[in-house]
């Protein structure tokens, strides 16, 4: 099975994208992630993105789509994935269908997280996660049950993203508005696109995902 979450920073892709991973033994896919990777490891691809990421804007299509045609090759991904945070433009969801095509794939479930724009920034602002890891909390939503102990892993290193701070979330919500929005009607008129409520608790929002996608 292979998903699509759609929605923007802030709207839970990530946070919903982990819980469906370990309910369905998906492999979340977050081109953001990826890109931080690059960014850390200082290969050519992260040269690239990196002042481009730190300012909200959307990193070029044609360094993307590459990256993620690799990703969707790995055996791993053999057994269904979760595409977070891609893609981000209809040029990207026309070369995503081509390239599932090519493979003889396709998405299951594309789903939008329905969320107000001003509830997203306190969401980013607040926002850490395990160095050890990886796991997402949030300083009032999503706290760990022993104060500075990760509850999955028991880490005690976190970190938040350079690209958190409130004048770039404003700048990354444009760039939603502006280059990603477009895409749920692409999604709208192939009739796959179904939607949540996102502004809903993380563990609501986890019950409406399985809703639409069915058992496990
Ligand atoms: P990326 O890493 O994809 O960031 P994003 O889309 O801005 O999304 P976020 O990770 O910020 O939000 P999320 O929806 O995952 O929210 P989360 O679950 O963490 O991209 C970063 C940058 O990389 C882009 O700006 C761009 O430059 C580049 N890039 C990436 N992909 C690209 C592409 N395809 N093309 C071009 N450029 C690309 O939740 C946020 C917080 O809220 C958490 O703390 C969580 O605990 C809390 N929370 C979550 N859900 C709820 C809830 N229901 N109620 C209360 N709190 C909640």
């Amino acid at each position: 099975m292979n998903l699509l979450l759609i929605g923007p920073p802030g709207a839970g892709k990530g946070t919903q994208s982990k819980r469906l991973e370990d309910a369905y033994g998906l492999v979340q896919l977050s081109t953001g992630d990826m890109l931080r990777a690059a960014v850390a490891s200082g290969s050519e691809l992260g040269r690239k993105a990196k002042a481009i990421m730190e300012r909200g804007d959307l990193v070029p299509d044609d360094l993307i789509i590459d990256m993620i045609a690799a990703r969707i090759d790995q055996d791993d991904c053999a057994k269904g994935f979760i595409l977070d945070g891609f893609p981000r433009t209809v040029p990207q969801a026309e070369a995503l269908s081509a390239m599932l095509a090519d493979k003889g794939l396709r998405l299951d479930h594309v789903i939008e997280l329905a969320v107000d724009d001003e509830a997203m920034v306190k969401r980013i602002t607040g926002r850490y996660t395990c160095v050890t890891c990886g796991q997402g909390y949030h300083d009032e939503f999503q706290k760990p049950a022993r104060d500075g102990v990760c509850d999955k892993c028991g880490g005690t290193e976190f970190t938040r993203r350079a690209d958190d701070n409130e004048e770039t979330v404003r700048n990354r919500l444009d760039a939603y508005h502006g280059q990603t929005a477009p895409i749920l009607a692409y999604y709208k008129n192939q009739g796959v696109l179904k939607g949540v409520d996102g502004m809903a608790d993380i563990d609501a929002v986890t019950a409406q995902l399985k809703g639409v996608i069915g058992q496990a």
